[in-house]
């Protein structure tokens, strides 16, 4: 529940007014509240003030007796608000000053020391650090189950065929196992960006203060351990003023968006009446008001669509910090609602992308006949006059051009020319040639490393298992 009140109800002058005559304006209260959006850091919140205060007792800085009132009032903050008994209020700012001003609510004076050798500037980088690290942990996971959908439909198919695009022109036959596992790669250098922005997010800011460090004697070690951050950061201006942390995350976000957003595409051609590859699973297809016969991708066309949303996060992000002099500018406060929109819409995607897989049946009908038009092998049959006839290949190549431009010309497959229909055009020709047309054939050939032969393929989704669940 959120005060609406435009006329302060609180008197902030207890967090900050103590120089000021009036209160806010309103416009000026509605501008600069974040609470609307940053009560999501209620827990990371009272995390980093429990620490923060065992902290201070260890240190000497307040007594055992205030510390015990804080600690207790802090569960009692964090137990009123997990069950919607809390009141936030708009007047109060933020997260921050809402559990504070609770905090003396309930246990009184002692409240007000547990702001000794801490600002918001710092606690604010805490918060949203600690938040990022299980954001992180979340997508990791998500993304793993994700591959782990793929790698049992690749290993279902490995040995299925079907055209091989580039340009969107049917280029080589491949397997569609193989197509999935490309994917299940790209996931795996998701997963590893996101784990690499997480060593470096994973510095503990609290107690840098307002940016130049405190006069008390504190133990930053100790809160960093307490919180499981690996280290304090070492200088506190860039400690509360940097949200790099907050922008690998998004881009890391965008990056793998990006990757989703293929793969989307893909699932919407490929669930076309034109290609027929895969039928959704009803759960994830949508119907028509109109048009009885369509079932719609919906969910597909959404993750492309929602895409656009996380890389635009990344670019709001971009903006505001920009042009920022040390050290916490207000600005800042903009770096939460763009990053908890693209870890939320993220996920989802991610979630609605496992669905779809784990529901999606492969049509091998469609595929074998979308290989079995066009002239698909006919690299092919420029390797084999390299291998066999050793030709240059760039012969090949030109001797191939003219044997797919006479089975144009005839209206047929390369694989159905006659002998003499390829003597024709270069003599050396034998009927051996036969042997490499064939897309079986093709694809069984293609054993190099990382090649899409079914036994490379059912080796491929073995290993992927191994190195990604
Ligand atoms: N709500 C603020 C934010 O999200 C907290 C830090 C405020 N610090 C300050 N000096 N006003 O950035």
């Amino acid at each position: 529940m959120t005060d609406e009140n435009t006329k302060s109800r609180v008197d902030t002058s207890t967090m900050w007014g103590g120089r000021f005559n009036v209160g806010p304006d309103a416009v000026m209260e509605a501008i600069n509240a974040s609470i609307g959006f940053d009560k999501r850091l209620y827990a990371q919140d009272i995390q980093g003030s429990k620490a923060h205060a065992s902290m201070l007792a260890a240190c000497d800085i307040i007594s055992v007796e205030d510390e015990v009132k804080i600690q207790q009032g802090l569960d009692t903050i964090l137990a009123e608000i997990e069950v919607g008994e809390f009141t936030f209020t708009t007047a109060l700012e933020d997260i921050h000053m809402n559990v504070e001003s609770r905090l003396a609510e309930l246990i009184g004076d002692a409240a007000g020391r547990l702001h000794t050798a801490r600002s918001r500037n710092d606690q604010v980088a805490t918060d949203l650090r600690l938040w990022v690290r299980d954001a992180i942990d979340g997508l990791d996971a998500e993304t793993q189950r994700l591959q782990a959908a793929m790698i049992d439909m690749a290993e279902q198919h490995a040995a299925t065929i079907m055209p091989g695009f580039t340009h969107m022109q049917a280029a080589q036959p491949v397997t569609f196992g193989h197509h999935l596992l490309a994917y299940v790669e790209m996931l795996g250098r998701d997963r590893g960006r996101l784990a690499d922005c997480r060593k470096r997010a994973n510095e503990s800011p609290l107690g840098a203060a307002a940016l130049a460090g405190t006069s008390f004697n504190i133990d930053r070690e100790m809160t960093s351990r307490s919180l499981g951050f690996d280290r304090p950061s070492a200088n506190s201006m860039d400690a509360v003023s940097d949200r790099d942390f907050v922008l690998e995350l998004l881009a890391a976000a965008s990056i793998s968006g990006i990757h989703l957003s293929r793969l989307a595409e893909e699932i919407v051609i490929w669930a076309s009446a034109q290609f027929d590859f895969v039928r959704l699973s009803d759960g994830f297809s949508t119907g028509s008001s109109i048009m009885p016969q369509k079932r719609n991708p919906d969910a597909a066309e959404l993750v492309r669509g929602k895409v656009g949303r996380i890389i635009g996060a990344l670019n709001t992000l971009m903006v505001v910090m920009k042009g920022l002099p040390m050290t916490y500018g207000k600005d800042m406060q903009e770096d939460k609602e763009p990053v908890f929109d693209a870890v939320d819409t993220l996920g989802l995607c991610l979630a609605a992308m496992r669905g779809m897989m784990e529901g999606a049946v492969a049509n091998e009908d469609s595929m074998r006949a979308a290989v079995d038009s066009g002239f698909i092998t006919a690299t092919d049959l420029a390797d084999w006059l390299v291998r066999v006839l050793d030709l240059p290949f760039r012969s090949a190549h030109h001797v191939t051009g003219e044997l797919v431009k006479l089975a144009e010309e005839k209206n047929i497959g390369l694989e159905e020319l006659t002998i003499s229909d390829m003597q024709s055009v270069e003599p050396a020709i034998t009927a051996d040639v036969f042997s490499v047309l064939g897309v079986e054939n093709s694809v069984a050939s293609r054993t190099s490393h990382g090649g899409t032969a079914p036994e490379n393929v059912k080796a491929a989704a073995i290993a992927a298992r191994k190195r990604f669940l």
